[in-house]
């Protein structure tokens, strides 16, 4: 997969450069090439905002600006667009499963108040565009939510985790929270482990696991469970 990100501060992206991402970018499973937006301003001050139509506060990042640096980096095809914005769809799991399925992506990351909304209107006419939220407070700019939208697309990539079972068990992939994980020691601080995860009993730590889950999603997070489709649930998991 391709990620392009133009963002006024490059740097910030850096650590999508460590870990497993950093493996994976230099296994060429990914790549991620960060742009500074400022390479495309016109004036010896290197502006990218000004002052909003309508008045407020804040400012607002220029379309000139946005819109060169788009027709420059998408001349050669059509990535889907990712506009990072508290005012954009949430993100979820399910977004990222369908992102990993994508070729190219790219994010555009706004500070400010925002980008002018003609430079999203404007590349709609050529890709898909999406604002995305990645959660329900307000950041400094886009640049954390397009690390947290890097990360959570990146290991799905095939190849980028060792063992592919491991997002086959994430929470949210069942639509449930996972529960509780232990290792040695058995003992720890007078806390043991649970018995049944000691047992050898592969069926019952299954439905254990399963309880933990269920009961955790219904302290933690009940409207998930709300959200289940109704074949979601068997017999035993009503039981409990
Ligand atoms: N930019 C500022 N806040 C944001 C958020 N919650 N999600 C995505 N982009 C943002």
């Amino acid at each position: 997969m391709r990620i392009d990100v133009v963002t006024i501060f490059p740097e910030y992206l850096d650590p999508l450069r460590q870990a497993l991402l950093g493996r994976a970018i230099e296994r060429g499973l990914l790549s991620v090439d960060v742009h500074d937006l400022r390479r495309w301003t016109h004036d010896v001050h290197k502006a990218v905002d000004d002052s909003p139509y309508g008045g407020g506060p804040g400012m607002v990042m220029k379309p000139q600006v946005w819109g060169d640096a788009l027709d420059e980096l998408c001349a050669g095809g059509t990535p889907r667009l990712v506009v990072p914005t508290p005012a954009g769809r949430p993100f979820t799991q399910a977004m990222a499963r369908e992102y990993a399925r994508e070729d190219w992506l790219m994010f555009a990351c706004g500070r400010y108040e925002g980008i002018d909304q003609r430079v999203l209107d404007d590349a709609a006419r050529r890709m898909t565009v999406d604002e995305v939220s990645i959660g329900d407070y307000v950041l400094v700019g886009g640049e954390v939510a397009v690390m947290t939208m890097v990360e959570a697309v990146g290991r799905l990539l095939p190849g980028v985790l060792g063992n592919p079972a491991s997002h086959e068990q994430d929470s949210f992939s069942d639509g449930l929270l996972e529960g509780p994980s232990y290792t040695r020691p058995e003992v720890w601080r007078d806390l043991a482990v649970p018995d049944v995860l000691r047992s050898g009993n592969h069926g019952a730590i299954t439905r254990w696991r399963r309880d933990q889950a269920l009961t955790r999603t219904f302290e933690r997070r009940p409207e998930l469970l709300a959200a289940l489709p109704e074949d979601a649930l068997d017999k035993h998991d009503l039981a409990h």
